[in-house]
């Protein structure tokens, strides 16, 4: 390969280093102590779960339930400050659910079975824009939750940063060559 092969190859590299960087993750709904999507028993606050959550237009989050006792529907504000179940946004209820965020805002999600809602199966998540748009300030009185070292890590991330160091020594070692 002469150098333009090689300059090529840097930068179809360098994209996908750009692309691994931006790539969306995926956030268990739960904790090392209560992993599934469930009744609080004391093990789990869902509110203070969410405020863990740094999520972003892109991300999904993944929740995992006994279909015959649990679902999971998004509401808006008003139903959601109700616990009104019956106006749902959507539903899933297949037992193992991937919730893709599309819009920035916030998100509201809770259990559609009789009295989940009322025993707190439920939260309010902010979602800030991808990561690709330009940086945003944060509002000063914004409502973003701050990270906490209670919060579950990333199905993803691992793999998604090992992947990236990878991609980065790479492109180091092949600048060097050039
Ligand atoms: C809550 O439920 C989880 C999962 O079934 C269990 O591991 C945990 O011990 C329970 N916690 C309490 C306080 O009952
Ligand atoms: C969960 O935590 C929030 C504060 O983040 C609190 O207002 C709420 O009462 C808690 N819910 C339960 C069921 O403990
Ligand atoms: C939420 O949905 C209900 C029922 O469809 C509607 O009456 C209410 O205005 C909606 N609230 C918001 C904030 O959109
Ligand atoms: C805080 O938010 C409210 C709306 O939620 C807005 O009207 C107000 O201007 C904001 N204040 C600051 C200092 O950004």
């Amino acid at each position: 390969m002469g150098p333009r092969g090689l300059r090529t190859a840097l930068i179809g590299l360098n994209l996908l280093c750009v692309f691994l960087d931006a790539s969306a993750t995926v956030y268990n709904v739960g904790t090392s102590t209560m992993p599934n999507w469930m009744l609080p028993n004391g093990s789990v606050n869902y509110t203070e779960w969410a405020k863990g959550i740094t999520l972003r237009v892109g991300d999904s989050l993944y929740f995992k339930y006994n279909p015959n006792l649990h679902n999971v529907i998004s509401v808006n504000s008003t139903s959601f400050a109700a616990c009104d179940t019956k106006n749902f946004l959507q539903v899933w209820d297949e037992g193992e659910s991937t919730v893709l965020i599309q819009e920035p805002g916030m998100h509201y999600f809770t259990c559609e079975a009789p009295t989940h809602c009322q025993k707190s199966q439920a939260f309010s998540i902010l979602a800030l824009a991808a990561l690709e748009s330009p940086p945003q300030a944060a509002p000063s009185n914004s409502t973003a939750p701050a990270p906490k070292s209670s919060s579950v890590p990333a199905l993803h991330q691992p793999v998604l940063l090992n992947s990236l160091m990878l991609c980065l020594t790479v492109l180091l070692l092949a600048s060097i060559e050039l």
